[in-house]
């Protein structure tokens, strides 16, 4: 009883929904983490004024009354980072949602649930790396490797950032629960211990050694991304658009496909059934590792915050997804990060803010929402890893938007597109036609297309030009359509009536996409290059057709199109070449298409 009256250090004074104000809090600190209430539910803070603080709940408040206990941990906010979350689906605040289930037999987190965060039996595969007694070793420095699973078989086991001394202890290969002290650091007589787990707090990034300008691209296998706006391994990227238009679609191909070792996804405020599809999907996709199909699950973890759970924890949920990507960076790997909603996340914020009393600046979003969002996007990035041995890894932000009856002049969408460097513009009129992607070629764009040109350009050295001329023909199209509507399709020349059918095929054969099919569920690089190749070769051919054979042996797009009618069958139909097939097979194909159509040209001339 004593002890627990010594632990109290606070006591409710108001509660206003996730927001909960408490006196007698001198000595607390700034987001420091406090249990509330009889329950002991997790809340943060977020305000301190003289001895009051104010504190964000992360769970529902509903029953804390004026009066009740409060308890200082004296902590941050922070998370377990080790074995054991890849595979893994946690809230918020990294609860583990499928433990919990399992031990509380409930579809809900009951309040104030107490689980550590990283299951504490599991025994894991563990071999020491480049380590003996008497090294020297500091924050970063790799010890060890942990099998995770057969995906992601190297987790490296590193010295958290903040120590350093002289090994004095190493334990030998073996199978170890997270907390076993693996290896113990002595310094200035003082002894540490690197476990298999670390803690970090979310608020807080993770230190490096220098960012890095990105140079390698994320390949999304999504064709109008990769072909016309591409983001590079370490960017961020933007995706906005209305309900319906695709924005979850593409955050979700984008995890189970893009070239990453290592996905965080972080669902935020949208409705439960979306994670629910991302839980019933994602174990069922596999990729070929060494001949044996595992799960593409095995490099992914879920952060769930839907609509349904605490709006606080929301907040939290963004900072928990890119603690968890800049962990799995600092092992040197290449991390995407996806959050679906950055609105809803900006939401919780404008609620919060609202509570506090704080003064609205645009549609009710506090003044800060701009150096927020900025500040989670920073924190991506190709970065020199912190310790030996010298590595790189990388954090891709892609972040969905999705304002309000897809309006882009909304603050969140505003805010967004001056931080990000690429910006995929869902539009609706594209997705009510059934368009997919709905990516708006017209006001999409991509600020890594000149850092990328190297990179693309090993796969295959006339990608640029190729990305340029299909950008140019979509651009002429669009002007085109404007003397199209005004004085009707006859007044056009016939290099133009070619550049209009041309530009039809890019939109209709190219772009779309339809992510439900088996030929199109996603795209390999040498299927995107090989169909830019075909479809651009067509219409330079077919351009040089008609400005060679003017005057008496004119050459107009209506005889090239009659006497090429089979082989724009072949070109429209490029899309159903499946996409598990090697590169080789791609690069045949269609050279020889390509190679098809010229000749198909030669023959037109030759009988000119
Ligand atoms: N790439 C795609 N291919 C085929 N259909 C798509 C594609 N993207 C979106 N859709 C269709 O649009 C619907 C809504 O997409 P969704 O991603 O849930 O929208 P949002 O998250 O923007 O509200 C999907 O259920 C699907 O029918
Ligand atoms: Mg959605």
């Amino acid at each position: 009883m004593a002890a627990m009256a010594t632990e109290v250090t606070g006591t409710v004074m108001k509660v206003s929904g996730p927001l909960v104000v408490a006196e007698n809090m001198a000595g607390t600190k700034m987001y420091e983490v406090v249990r509330v209430g009889k329950d002991r539910l997790v809340g943060e803070i977020i305000r301190l004024e003289g001895d009051t603080a104010s504190i964000q709940v992360y769970e529902d408040t509903s029953g804390l009354t004026v009066g009740d206990p409060l308890v200082k941990t004296g902590l941050p906010l922070s998370l377990e980072l080790g074995p054991g979350i890849l595979d893994g689906i946690y809230d918020g605040i990294q609860r583990p949602l499928e433990r919990i289930q399992q031990i509380c037999q409930s579809v809900f987190v009951p309040r104030g649930v107490d689980v550590p965060n990283l299951d504490r039996d599991k025994l894991w595969d563990y071999t020491p790396q480049n380590m003996k007694v008497g090294d020297l070793v500091s924050g970063g420095d790799i010890v060890g490797v942990v099998r995770e699973n057969g995906l992601f078989k190297k987790h490296f086991i590193m010295v958290p950032p903040k120590l350093s001394g002289r090994v004095k202890k190493v334990m030998p290969a073996g199978k170890y629960t997270i907390e076993t002290p693996v290896v113990e650091i002595e310094e200035a007589g003082n002894t540490m211990t690197v476990m298999l787990f670390q803690r970090w707090p979310v608020r807080q990034a993770r230190p490096c050694v220098e960012k890095l300008q990105g140079k390698e691209a994320l390949l999304t296998c999504e064709r109008v991304i990769d072909a016309l706006f591409p983001v590079t391994l370490g960017g961020t990227a933007a995706v906005p658009g209305a309900f319906g238009c695709g924005k979850t679609v593409i955050s979700q191909a984008l995890s189970k496909y893009s070239n990453s070792d290592v996905v965080v996804y972080v669902g935020c405020g949208e409705r439960g059934n979306e994670m629910a599809e991302v839980l019933s999907d994602f174990p069922e996709l596999t990729t070929m590792i060494d001949g044996k199909e595992e799960p593409i699950m095995q490099r992914t973890t879920l952060v769930a915050n839907t609509s349904n759970m605490p709006v606080a924890a929301r907040e939290a949920s963004i900072y928990t997804g890119v603690t968890t990507a800049e962990y799995f960076r600092d092992q040197g790997y290449n991390v995407a990060m996806m959050a679906d909603s950055t609105s809803r996340w900006a939401e919780a914020l404008r609620e919060i803010s609202g509570r506090l009393a704080e003064m609205p600046a645009d549609a009710g979003y506090p003044a800060y929402l701009g150096a927020r969002l900025a500040s989670f996007y920073e924190r991506s990035g190709r970065v020199t890893c912190l310790g030996n041995p010298v590595r790189e890894g990388s954090i891709t932000i892609v972040g969905a938007v999705s304002p309000p009856g897809g309006d882009f002049t909304d603050p969140v969408t505003s805010a967004t597109l001056s931080i990000v460097q690429c910006f995929w513009g869902l539009d609706k009129k594209l997705a009510q036609r059934k368009h997919f992607p709905s990516v708006n070629w017209n006001i999409s764009f991509s600020k890594y297309i000149r850092i990328l040109a190297p990179y693309f350009e090993t796969y295959d050295p006339e990608y640029s030009m190729l990305q340029q001329q299909m950008k140019e023909i979509l651009q002429k199209e669009d002007d085109l359509q404007e003397i199209v509507q005004l004085v009707g399709k006859d007044s056009l020349s016939e290099d133009q009536k070619c550049t209009l059918e041309v530009a039809k095929i890019i939109r209709e054969d190219f772009l779309q996409q339809n992510g439900f099919t088996d030929y199109d569920f996603m795209c390999p690089l040498a299927k995107t290059i090989g169909m830019m190749k075909v479809i651009v070769g067509f219409h330079e051919a077919a351009q040089k057709a008609m400005a060679e054979f003017s005057g008496e042996h004119k050459v107009g797009w209506n005889s090239i199109y009659a006497s090429t009618k089979g082989l724009i069958k072949k070109i429209t139909d490029m899309k159903f070449e499946l996409p598990r097939q090697s590169e080789e097979h791609f690069r045949k194909t269609f050279v020889a298409l390509h190679e098809e159509v010229l000749a198909a040209f030669r023959t037109l001339a030759e009988e000119k």
